[in-house]
């Protein structure tokens, strides 16, 4: 969690420090901080809260002649949300100044030393310790008679290689007023580069209005910024790397609100283009087939684990029941934090695929390291270009659904539905068991769900604005689906939860004589899953048992179907499991309109980050 950036060059520092921590505000908000050197001087503005918090408070200040900073906007790990345990954080001069994603795991042991040497802390955090680290070896490598330039890196490299744990670091020096130092190591961190003027952020958008031209810095990097040099080192023996820039080709608007009243409404309307986007590049040129060139060079596996947390577990879960009928691969599906500490067993010509929207969950890249070591071969179905769950796969199937800021997700398992679709078409075909015919319908379906959602969006909307105001006064809600639609209910009740702080439970229809149906009273409504498939006839008799209970339906269901419940929503027919292209839309505007109804914090939900980033 976390977002870093650094800036130097010819203009004021500050204020493109504090712009660039809006775009990445999504990333932790709970207190922001920067620090830049002025007129000889180190200095640290820190505030509890938003960041508009901090912008009030340098806005009583003249920063107008720093000309490089860093900037934090954090999301707590250590320490409590207070302006104390804000970042940036110094050394024991007061000379070095450094902001921090990720967790120090030893940063007690280092503390107790440093301690022991007499120096004091101001912070309960593991960032300071670091601080306090940097600057104590900086001092040794002083004494040694390091040659002034190189200090820094020095000091950097040996420091670190101390620290255990995660980090992505943007450290400043008061000896060295105008450069930014960074490291990099299970936490993400990007340059932005340019002739006159470099960045170094968490994520790109915080410097995307500047430069175009990235880096990203792989685990074990170490990186100087002046003015207009760049130099990349191995941390480990601080030695110079090589490394060219890459090109950024989407937009800033991507990366902004373009007239929506939230992230999330916006990021729901661009499902139709996502899919669009996902389709891009994956379909024969007569577009009767797919064509995954990231997955030709492997076999099909035998059998197929996939691992994921969250929404992106509710995707892979939902992608089980496409593997196992049309590719015939037995598929499990299991939640990361749970799988990296069982004794798992893999079999030879077992595949994992790992599903992550951000790429650096923190779970989900263990247990990628954990098959890895086991000597499996790993697909990553990852969102961010660069990420490390992206780089450290055997293969990386990107989603191609661009930068997902609302912390709830949408369109990013919106994207990877289209892929893992396309996934079980492929191997489903190299098997030979899919007649052309169904994979051509497939395909022709899903090339068709971007008009037709496009249509279908603004009406959805309407019904599930009329659906929050009848029914957000619930203090909870249970959904239920069957079949393919059993993950959706979960992701409904995940959405829900997380928005609205309504408590929501998400079941299995036919689990719900096994315990849920004890919970059922006129005040407890259930959001049905009654799409047409073949299991209708089960959810239908399902919400008969809710009904005898005087429980309150909400049902999600489509033309032809019969269901006499208080709310029935229709959606449109796509074809077979791709219905999930307009079911899933349906329950992210519920628990939107929901949450937007009950005045709640929409984008950035309370005590949640975008990316998990520590266990
Ligand atoms: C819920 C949500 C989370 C993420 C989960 C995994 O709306 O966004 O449940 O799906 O934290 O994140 P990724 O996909 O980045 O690994």
């Amino acid at each position: 969690m976390c977002g870093i950036i650094g800036y130097t060059g010819g203009r004021p520092a500050v204020p493109l420090i504090i712009e660039g921590l809006r775009r990445l505000e999504y990333r932790g908000y709970d207190s922001a901080g920067t620090a830049y050197v002025q007129d000889g001087e180190l200095q640290v503005v820190r505030a509890e809260g938003k960041l508009i918090e901090l912008d009030t408070k340098l806005a009583a200040l003249d920063t107008s002649r720093a000309r490089a900073g860093i900037g934090h906007t954090r999301w707590a790990t250590h320490g409590v949300p207070v302006e104390r345990n804000a970042h940036p954080h110094i050394d024991q001069d007061g000379t070095i100044a450094l902001v921090h994603n990720g967790i120090i795991e030893n940063y007690q042991e280092l503390k107790d030393e440093l301690t022991a040497a007499g120096h004091t802390f101001r912070t309960e955090t593991d960032t300071e310790v670091i601080a306090h680290l940097i600057g104590a070896v900086l001092n040794a490598c002083i004494v040694e008679g390091v040659p002034e330039e190189d200090c820094m890196i020095q000091a950097l490299s040996r420091a670190l290689a101390r620290a255990e744990g995660a980090y992505a670091l943007a450290v400043i020096n008061l000896a060295e007023p105008d450069v930014i130092y960074g490291a990099r190591h299970s936490s993400p961190l990007v340059m932005g580069v340019s002739d006159e003027e470099n960045f170094l952020a968490s994520d790109i958008p915080a410097f995307l209005p500047y430069t175009r031209n990235v880096v990203y810095l792989n685990d074990g990097e170490l990186v100087r910024l002046t003015k207009n040099s760049w130099t990349v080192y191995d941390c480990a023996t601080a030695k110079k790397i090589e490394r060219t820039p890459q090109r950024i080709e989407w937009d800033i608007q991507a990366a902004q609100k373009g007239g929506y009243k939230h992230f999330m409404l916006k990021e729901i309307f661009e499902q139709p283009m996502v899919v669009t986007n996902c389709l891009t590049g994956r379909l024969s040129p007569d577009h009767k087939h797919v064509t995954l060139p990231e997955l030709e060079e492997m076999p099909v596996p035998e059998r197929l684990h996939i691992i994921a947390c969250g929404t992106s577990f509710h995707a892979g879960l939902w992608a089980m029941y496409l593997m196992e009928n049309w590719a015939k691969i037995p598929t499990s599906v299991e939640i990361a934090s749970e799988y990296r500490y069982r004794d798992t067993i893999l079999g030879e010509g077992d595949q994992v695929l790992v599903i992550s929207q951000s790429g650096e969950t923190a779970d989900t890249l263990a247990c990628l390291r954990k098959v890895k070591e086991q000597g499996a071969k790993v697909i990553g179905l990852c969102n961010v270009v660069g990420s490390s769950i992206a780089r450290e796969s055997d293969t990386v199937i990107y989603t191609q659904a661009g930068p997902e800021i609302s912390v709830a997700s949408t369109k990013a398992m919106c994207s990877q539905l289209v892929v893992l679709t396309l996934m079980a078409l492929f191997w489903g075909r190299r098997k030979n068991l899919l007649t052309e015919m169904a994979e051509t319908e497939c395909l022709d379906t899903l090339k068709r769900i971007p008009e037709h959602l496009e249509t279908a969006l603004p009406e959805m909307r309407e019904t599930a604005r009329t659906l929050a105001r009848q029914y957000s006064g619930a203090r909870s809600f249970l959904f239920l689906g069957r079949g393919s639609c059993y993950p959706l209910a979960l992701e409904g009740a995940l959405k829900l939860k997380e928005i609205s702080y309504i408590h929501a439970e998400g079941y299995a229809a036919g689990e719900m004589k096994h315990g849920p149906i004890a919970l059922i009273d006129p005040d407890f409504p259930t959001f049905a899953l009654a799409l047409a498939d073949d299991l209708f006839p089960k959810v239908q008799s399902n919400l008969q048992e809710v009904q005898a209970r005087n429980g309150k339906i909400i049902a999600l269901t489509q033309d032809g179907m019969d269901l006499t419940v208080d709310s029935v929503w229709k959606i449109p027919h796509a074809w077979g499991p791709l219905d999930v292209f307009f079911a899933l839309p349906a329950l992210q505007l519920f628990a939107y309109e929901v949450a937007d109804y009950l005045g709640k914090d929409v984008d950035q939900p309370r005590n949640l980050a975008k990316s998990v980033t520590v266990e």
